[in-house]
Formats: structure tokens, sequence, C-alpha cells
């Protein structure tokens, strides 16, 4: 894997290498872990040319210790591209994205209403702003997202199609440990206790999810059952837990086709989400 720092550089390697073949881009934070793995591998198997961007993207962060706190390692990182296969990883400095303060931000209005976007005021103004930033800068033929961080896919998506970038995004199903934790940088914050305790978050959404399947239609008492399991354990603080419809994620009362159900909880000073899509019968 050859590692850029700058976007001119980036830009000249690209012109060079890509001549009709498939461009395909991960873009990542870092701290990589095997379900950016996923991601990684699908890309390689579909495109010629892989670029994995790393990038700890300060707009996104609405609170500073966490911006700090966030783990980077650019040499496993590295690594752990070159064992994927990847091509090109994309490291630029902030200055190099930031030369000067913007004047100009992708907002994508309704989508981050919920969820994550109320909790996190300015985050996904962030995320979809260095995300139009690095299209243009890698213009990919395809984009690789998580479905762990659902609201974000959504809103990239929407980005894509109403401002017409000519990217094709492509939905990557979320990786879990063996006892149903998604994998998330943030996982590795986790002292033993709060581990141990941190798979109930998957556990809930699948609680809410069976009684979607077994015809229960009341968000109110799907809710309730969920909040049980999530106050089961003393450890868990629960920052939402919300049925929202796949399009505008927006929060349902009934269940009457396909629902998001998705939760955000804290251990400690570390905060994990997760999600299910759920069809009811
Ligand atoms: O999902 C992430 O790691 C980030 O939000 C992304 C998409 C790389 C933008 O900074």
């Amino acid at each position: 894997v050859e590692i850029v720092r700058t976007i001119s550089a980036l830009r000249e390697a690209l012109t060079q290498c890509r001549r009709g073949k498939l461009l395909g881009l991960v873009p990542t934070m870092g701290a990589l872990h095997a379900g950016h793995g996923r991601l990684l591998e699908r890309a390689r198997q579909e495109c010629g040319v892989v670029v994995a961007s790393l990038f700890v993207n300060p707009l996104q962060f609405d609170r500073r210790d966490d911006f700090e706190s966030y783990p980077r390692d650019l040499e496993a990182d590295a690594t752990f591209c070159a064992a994927r296969g990847v091509d090109f990883l994309f490291a630029p400095s902030s200055v190099e994205m930031y030369p000067a303060p913007l004047a100009t931000y992708v907002d994508v209005v309704r989508l981050g209403d919920h969820l994550c976007g109320r909790h996190r005021p300015g985050h996904f103004r962030g995320v979809a702003t260095v995300v139009a930033k690095l299209f243009n800068i890698v213009q990919p033929d395809r984009a690789y997202f998580g479905e762990k961080d659902r609201q974000q896919l959504a809103i990239v998506q929407r980005m894509v199609r109403d401002l017409d970038f000519p990217v094709e995004i492509v939905p990557v199903e979320t990786v879990r440990a063996p006892d149903g934790l998604a994998l998330s940088s943030r996982n590795s914050r986790l002292d033993a206790a709060g581990r141990a305790a941190a798979p109930l978050l998957y556990r809930a959404l699948k609680v809410a999810a069976q009684l979607v399947e077994e015809g229960e239609v009341s968000v109110e008492r799907i809710k309730e059952r969920a909040l049980e399991v999530l106050r089961s354990d003393p450890l868990l603080r629960v920052e939402y837990l919300e049925v929202v419809d796949p399009e505008w994620l927006q929060p349902l009362e009934v269940v009457k086709g396909p629902a998001i159900l998705a939760a955000a909880i804290w251990i400690g000073d570390v905060r994990l989400i997760d999600n299910l899509t759920v069809t009811p019968r």
C-alpha cells in the first residue's frame, strides 16, 4: 500500500493508474478492525483500484475529548490495508484538508433530526462535508459504508442523490463479535466489565425485532421491552432508543412497514451505537 499525504499527490497517482478501471473508496477514521476489513475486502473484490482514506475529521466531533482520545495508529492501519490489497492509503493532515476555515458546508436536512443527529449537534454536517470533499478528491466510482452507522449511510446516500455525485454507495453489513456486539473502534476503550455488559445493546434490539416479527405494531410496547433489557445492567446508560422509518429516519408510532430499530448507549465514557432493520409480517 502506498501512503499518500496530499491531495495533489493522490490526484496525480490516481490519474496514472485508474485508466478505465473501477475505483473504489473506503472512507475511514483509522483504528481499523474487522468491520473495516469487510469494507476493504468488498472494495477489493469489485474494483480495479482501491483507495482507503484515513482522516480523523475534527469537523464531525462534538466533543473535544472524544476527538483527542480517538485511537490513532497509522502504522498498524497501513499494515491492515496492505494485508487486504489496498492500493493507496490517503492520510492527509488537518491542514491539508482544511487549510482555512470553511465557508461551505453540506447540510442534509431532516435526516439528521433524530437518532445520533439529535444528540450530536453538527456531527452529520461534519460527516457530509468531509465525505463530499473526499468524493471530489478521489472521484471514486463506488464508495463503501458500513450499515452500523445507519444514519450516516442514509445521509450520504441522500447527499449523493440530491447533489448528483457520480458515485455508487455500497452498504456493507455490520460485522459482529460472537456475542453480538457490533465491531467499533470505540470497543477497545471498554474495560472488562464494560465489554461484558456491551452485548446487551444488540440483545435489546433483537428482542425488539422479534416482537415486530411476531406482529407487535406498537412502538411504545416495543421500546418498553427493549429498554427493560438495556436497563437490566446498571453499567449501561441509554442515550436513545428509537424506531424510525428507513427513508427519512423519522420516529414511528406504529410499525406497518420496514423500520429501523436504533439505539445509542453509554458505558462509562464510551458511546456505542447499533441498529437493525425489521419488516413486520
Ligand atoms: O464512518 C466514519 O468513519 C466517518 O464518519 C467517515 C465516513 C470516514 C467520515 O469521516
